[in-house]
């Protein structure tokens, strides 16, 4: 009896150390649940664009427009103020490749120039307070379906602009601008023109059991960036894209207090920072962590342009396997130059275990401001390369990972 309340004791003390050490996101999250329907709507096979945001528009604060069932098709939508959009099961909802209807003006979308700001996102948010995209549907963006009037896809555009070294205008499939406690909860997107889900200057965002997927090859594919956005948590997602898995930035406005718990990547640039850091990064937790098969895994990125402070920054209960870079700390990222000085502080990365040999950098900009790093519990595969320069590490790693992740990760391709 004594023994059995001491264990209990002992494991509600752990709870709580354990609770207390986990979430950075300040607000007490848990598992988010669907809003009810205001109406059902069914597709008409043809553009339900005008029924869709009808609907949106005069539903009632706190409750989503349901697509119940069939394949929808859509120009660009916006999700008002406290209401949400509610995809179910077995339902698309799919993106118009017509660039016209996402033009913002100056018949960019859809080409390529300097800016790439030629288009509306497909979904908007602007000034939203406790709206969401819920839902086990799915959300498609077309990246590679042939624009209309042209004989080539969003991605081609991408691939094309790389050659001559501008950007594309293609459409991001969700951007949420300046709103509050917004949730995405089961949903599953994929094959964005662009990104697929951002977060700009947005307090409180949840992202919860969701299923991001486009080619490794679909350049710009980002999956879930938080862009000056505080108090996240990004929970239980499944990601493989062609750019970013998660990229923190924080170009106009700090980020700050992000949770990112229990994530399976297969596919994409890893779990990232950078490389807009201008504002400041801090305290990020990345906790439990599966990725297999991309090009980097723990990646932190700036340069003199777009660099910043990034500091409190963990990682713990990591498991990478097949990375070309496992951990990359770069603040000399593609030597971009201005006034901006990266400063890499207090990261920590706890209980990690790397299968298969990659290279490891940790690249300071100067011996003045080296990256600092502590590692504990660290084990990698042995051959493994290093690069290292400007960097105090503190602690160690051993040439002694075994056995597998868990997570096979191919399931949802
Ligand atoms: C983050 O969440 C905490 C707790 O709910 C709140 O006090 C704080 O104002 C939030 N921060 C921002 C920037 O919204
Ligand atoms: C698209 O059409 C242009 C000319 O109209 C042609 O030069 C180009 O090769 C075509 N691209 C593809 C992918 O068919
Ligand atoms: C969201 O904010 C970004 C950055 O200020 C801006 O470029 C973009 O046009 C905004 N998008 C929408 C849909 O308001
Ligand atoms: C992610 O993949 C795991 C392993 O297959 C599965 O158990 C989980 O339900 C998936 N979650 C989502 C949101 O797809
Ligand atoms: C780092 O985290 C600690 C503990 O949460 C906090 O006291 C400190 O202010 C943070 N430092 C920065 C620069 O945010
Ligand atoms: C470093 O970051 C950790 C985690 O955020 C925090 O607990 C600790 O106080 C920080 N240390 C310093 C010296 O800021
Ligand atoms: C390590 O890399 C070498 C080639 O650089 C390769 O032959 C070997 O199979 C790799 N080992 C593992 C465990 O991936
Ligand atoms: C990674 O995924 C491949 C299939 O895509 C699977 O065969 C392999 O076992 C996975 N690795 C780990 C460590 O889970």
């Amino acid at each position: 009896m004594q023994l059995q309340s001491l264990s209990f004791l002992a494991t509600v003390t752990v709870f709580i150390l354990v609770h207390h050490v986990t979430a950075r996101d300040l607000r007490h999250v848990t598992e988010p649940k669907t809003p009810q329907a205001c109406v059902s709507l069914k597709s008409s096979g043809k553009d339900d664009t005008v029924a869709i945001q009808k609907a949106l528009d005069s539903c009632t604060h706190g409750k989503a427009v349901a697509l119940s069932s069939g394949i929808f098709y859509s120009g660009p939508l916006t999700i008002p103020s406290g209401v949400s959009l509610l995809v179910e099961q077995g339902v698309t909802l799919k993106a118009s490749t017509d660039p016209k209807l996402y033009d913002l003006g100056g018949n960019k979308c859809g080409t390529i120039d300097e800016l790439g700001l030629g288009c509306k996102p497909f979904i908007k948010m602007h000034g939203a307070k406790g709206s969401g995209i819920y839902g086990k549907g799915t959300i498609d963006g077309r990246g590679g379906t042939k624009m209309v009037g042209s004989n080539i896809t969003w991605w081609h555009l991408a691939r094309n602009a790389v050659v001559v070294r501008q950007l594309q205008n293609n459409p991001r499939l969700i951007q949420i601008n300046n709103s509050m406690d917004i949730t995405i909860y089961q949903i599953t997107l994929t094959n964005s023109p662009f990104y697929h889900l951002v977060a700009h200057e947005t307090n409180g965002f949840t992202v919860w059991g969701i299923k991001i997927i486009a080619p490794f090859s679909a350049l710009n594919t980002d999956g879930i960036d938080p862009v000056g956005t505080q108090n996240v948590t990004i929970a239980h997602c499944n990601i493989s894209t062609g750019d970013d898995d998660i990229g923190i930035k924080a170009l106009t406005a700090p980020t700050r207090h992000v949770s990112v718990l229990n994530n399976h990547f297969y596919g994409g640039v890893g779990m990232s920072i950078g490389s807009e850091t201008n504002h400041g990064v801090r305290d990020v937790l990345v906790s439990g962590l599966t990725i297999n098969s991309t090009h980097n895994g723990l990646f932190i990125k700036s340069n003199t342009l777009r660099g910043g402070l990034v500091t409190n920054i963990t990682y713990e209960n990591i498991c990478v396997h097949n990375a070309g870079s496992p951990v990359q700390i770069d603040s000399n990222y593609y030597h971009y130059h201005g006034n901006n000085t990266p400063s890499f502080r207090n990261i920590t990365i706890r209980n990690l275990k790397v299968l298969g040999n990659g290279t490891y950098i940790f690249h300071g900009l100067s011996a003045s401001d080296p990256i600092q790093v502590t590692l504990e519990d660290v084990h990698i595969t042995k051959g493994s390369k290093f690069s290292i320069r400007n960097s105090n590490i503190k602690g160690t790693w051993n040439e002694d990972a075994r056995g597998s992740c868990a997570f096979a990760g191919n399931e949802a391709v």
